[in-house]
């Protein structure tokens, strides 16, 4: 281990040229502009794969983007964990709000800045660069690995389901281990053992058959935007609840005792809203910060468009309107459900004067994963190690879609070791990953993989 981690310590630039190299690619999921590079990504993963001493790589095409596999399999008797990423980001717009190019990776003080970094690409390369380091140094590992890197968790695992289903042996682990999460806060290592579902949808709503002068009509049609703003303002009443009748009927409560271990957590509302810059939070009533982004299910518009936006002004009254809106769903809900439960409240609240379209465009499920798990105990002892401290335990307010699948179809409970921070604007212009993180990451993946087999052999507890 003493040879691993020195080797860790004394590669540092070169694993920083390297991830600049990855983050390079605008590896966007979401764009069918970007398909080349999405292509382009998973064989620049497979061939790094190759590089660092993996087996049996290989790209499996599927109807969108490519999944990547590769495994290291000659530890018998030792644990198999299956390690789950993905190598697809979101799109890095607004592009005038980043400081530096979205895929030209940065260093600025501690952090490396570029789309990707932190979300997912950045915590990928954590792990390709401990297996590295136990390859190149020892010519083995400590355990049995299989790798299974996505390029479309971002647009919601749109094709792994059903990849994960044909592909049943091949996937066969002790358990998963996942790093697309976030620490509580810096020097605050944390497990996760909670994420959100999800329900996407997208509200398409159509009024008079053509743009019209606002003058001339004003006053005798119902303009689209105004009514679009209006079915979105019912949705929720004003202490923060969602008006929608069956929205909470599955929502599993927050127990006594997890209610008073985040009472303990270090954690501010007044300086989470300094920093967010609002005088004031919101929020379901009734529920603290953490409970309302961690254990309740929330409504978002995500975008709402129609009507003039250009420079200047134009009167016009429009003929359509549109918005994107999406639920955070937690256990017992189902996305299926949801989705259709507020697809018909929408049509049923959308008045006469204009016709509604809603489509379902992506969901995904919740998931708690086991605490008391062995893996969850080698990680606990990984973090100790890497960072030098305890970790706590969290939820997330994200989500991961494939995490209950793995449950599903393989029986598999998940790890959830992340090494972002909640700062880190994911999904948003500067996304960052702190460095100390980046190779304290390193550092803890490799003592996981080393703690594990212990753990697993019910030596300690
Ligand atoms: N890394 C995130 C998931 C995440 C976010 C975990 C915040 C913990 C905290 C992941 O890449 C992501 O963004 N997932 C999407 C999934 C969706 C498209 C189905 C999300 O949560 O929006
Ligand atoms: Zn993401």
């Amino acid at each position: 281990m003493d040879n691993v981690l020195s080797f860790i310590d004394q590669n540092k630039d070169r694993y920083l040229s390297e991830l600049k190299d990855l983050l390079a690619i605008p590896s966007v999921s979401t764009n069918p502009q970007n398909k080349s590079d999405m292509d382009r990504c998973a064989q620049w993963v497979a061939n790094h794969m190759q590089t660092i001493g993996l087996q049996n790589v290989q790209i499996y095409p599927t109807p969108g983007h490519s999944v990547v596999y590769a495994d290291w399999l000659n530890a018998p008797g030792k644990p198999t964990v299956l390690l789950y990423g993905h190598y697809d980001v979101q799109p890095p717009e607004p592009l005038d709000l980043w400081t530096s190019p979205p895929f030209d990776a940065t260093i600025r003080g501690d952090n490396l800045y570029a789309r990707g970094s932190a979300d997912d690409k950045g915590q990928v390369f954590i792990h390709f660069k401990s297996i590295e380091a136990f390859l190149k140094n020892t010519g083995e590992l400590p355990i049995n690995l299989k790798l299974l890197i996505e390029g479309e968790e971002e647009i919601g695992s749109t094709h792994l389901d059903e990849f994960v289903e044909a592909h049943k042996d091949l996937l066969k682990a002790d358990l998963v281990l996942i790093s697309d999460s976030s620490m509580f806060a810096k020097d605050v290592p944390s497990i996760c053992y909670g994420l959100r579902g999800l329900s996407y949808l997208q509200i398409d709503l159509v009024g008079p058959n053509r743009d019209l002068h606002s003058g001339s009509f004003g006053g005798s049609v119902h303009n689209p935007i105004q009514a679009l703003t209006e079915i979105i303002a019912q949705l929720h009443d004003k202490n923060g609840r969602i008006t929608i009748p069956g929205f909470y009927k599955d929502v599993r409560p927050l127990t006594k005792k997890e209610r008073a271990a985040y009472k303990k957590l270090p954690w501010s509302d007044k300086k989470y809203a300094k920093d967010l810059g609002v005088k004031q939070l919101y929020g379901e009533k009734g529920f603290t910060s953490l409970e309302r982004v961690w254990a309740r299910p929330t409504l978002e518009c995500n975008g709402i468009w129609g009507g003039f936006i250009g420079e200047g002004a134009k009167t016009v009254l429009p003929s359509r309107a549109s918005a994107k809106i999406s639920m955070r769903l937690v256990p017992d809900q189902k996305s299926a459900r949801i989705g259709k439960l507020v697809a018909n409240h929408i049509k049923k609240i959308t008045p006469k004067t204009v016709q509604v379209t809603v489509r379902d465009l992506h969901g995904g499920e919740a998931a708690i994963t086991p605490i008391d798990s062995p893996g969850v105990q080698a990680a606990i002892a990984a973090l100790e190690k890497g960072f030098g401290k305890k970790p706590l335990y969290q939820r997330e307010g994200g989500s991961i879609p494939i995490v209950t699948q793995f449950k599903q179809l393989l029986g598999l409970d998940t790890v959830l070791l992340g090494f972002g921070l909640p700062d880190e604007n994911a999904h948003a212009p500067d996304e960052h990953i702190n460095l100390d993180n980046f190779f304290g990451g390193i550092r803890t993946s490799a003592h996981f993989f080393s703690e594990l087999p212990n753990f697993m052999n019910g030596r300690k507890k």
